[in-house]
């Protein structure tokens, strides 16, 4: 049987029905918080390529918003948040993230409402260091260098507001699956910015201790820790968190990953998003090189990384027309 498919990134900019509910919806945390429009954008990508899973449309910096954090995303740039700097700025946050996020939980409602029963619904949240990089820094950065010298030279201070990320983002989750989410997916998009020492206390400290109150509040819904850049980092993430499954980027060896952790964990990915802009020959051969690596385990076929703007949707409906097909040598001798 060929593994269950879904992309990061699956709805978006390059999808055009996309871009048109985008462009009624106005700005991009209007739709976000828009739940009738979120919900079709959600859906938008089940309907066209019929993946095994939706994952809920909206943005890890819901959680800073939710706190009261001005966070914004202009046209052409990034997003901007209202630097977080010092233990003045953390106490100037909400202390929960109250009702702001209702809207989010209604689209979970909706959408799992709509989608057919074989199709997954994936909540998500950014992970605790992730989002502070965001927080600290006011927006994307090169060398996360706010963050990591607050975390380096007051790390007491800094712990406060991972501590605050942690309470708000288990809230966050926990309310996903109280509305539908049926499964969990945890983004550390910058785990890889952290040496070994800081990645256990920034990355794996914090992951675990959510991981462990949602374990206690839904522990039949598991979860996909994306610790992104950690390299074999990654087997001690995995064993620590408490996750259910890890999803690999592009960069890890697929067949170093299935030695080091597929005994026990579910692994996802990771064909390079790029693979998916070029298509063809290339795009299905390495695919396959991917499936052959990891499918002869419990695994999720996936990207390395999310979908990228430029992506032609032919290539995507290509791409699960490939992964459908694929049967696991020996299969049929
Ligand atoms: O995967 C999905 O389809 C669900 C939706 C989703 C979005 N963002 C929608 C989005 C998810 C799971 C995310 C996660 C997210 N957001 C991450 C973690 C994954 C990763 O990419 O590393 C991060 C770091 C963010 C923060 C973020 N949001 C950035 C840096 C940007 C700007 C860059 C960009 O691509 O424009 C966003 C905006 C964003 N989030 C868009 C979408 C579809 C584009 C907004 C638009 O439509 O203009």
């Amino acid at each position: 049987m060929p593994p269950p498919i879904w992309l990061m990134r699956q709805a978006g900019r390059y999808l055009p029905e996309y871009r048109r509910v985008r462009e009624r919806a106005g700005g991009f945390l209007d739709l976000c918080y828009d739940p009738a429009l979120a919900a079709e954008v959600t859906l938008q990508p089940i309907t066209r390529f019929g993946f095994d899973a939706a994952i809920l449309f909206s943005d890890i910096l819901i959680v800073p918003h939710a706190l009261g954090c001005d966070v914004r995303f202009d046209e052409g740039h990034g997003p901007r948040l209202e630097p977080v700097r010092e233990r003045a700025d953390i106490e100037r946050l909400s202390d929960g993230i109250g009702d702001r996020a209702a809207p989010i939980f209604e689209t979970v409602a909706r959408v799992a409402d709509a989608l057919p029963s074989d199709t997954a619904l994936i909540g998500f949240a950014g992970a605790p260091w992730t989002v502070a990089t965001y927080m600290v820094e006011g927006g994307t950065s090169r060398d996360f260098a706010a963050t990591k010298l607050w975390a380096f030279n007051d790390p007491d201070g800094f712990q406060r507001l991972i501590d605050k990320l942690v309470a708000a983002t288990g809230d966050y989750l926990i309310a996903q699956v109280a509305a539908g989410a049926e499964v969990l997916q945890l983004f550390d998009s910058w785990a890889g910015a952290l040496p070994e020492s800081g990645f256990e206390r920034w990355c794996i400290a914090p992951t675990r201790a959510l991981v462990k109150r949602l374990k206690t509040a839904c522990p039949e819904v598991p979860i996909i820790g994306f610790p992104r850049g950690a390299g074999p980092m990654m087997t001690r993430y995995a064993a620590a968190t408490g996750v259910d499954a890890v999803s690999l980027d592009s960069a890890v060896s697929a067949a170093w990953a299935v030695d080091a952790l597929q005994a026990q964990w579910t692994l996802q990915g990771n064909l390079d998003p790029l693979y998916l802009v070029a298509g063809g020959r290339a795009m299905t051969e390495a695919a396959t090189a991917v499936l052959d690596t990891l499918g002869h385990g419990p695994m999720i076929f996936n990207l390395g990384h999310g979908v990228v703007p430029q992506t032609p949707p032919e290539h995507v409906a290509a791409l699960v027309e490939t992964v459908r097909g694929w049967r696991p040598a020996g299969a049929s001798r």
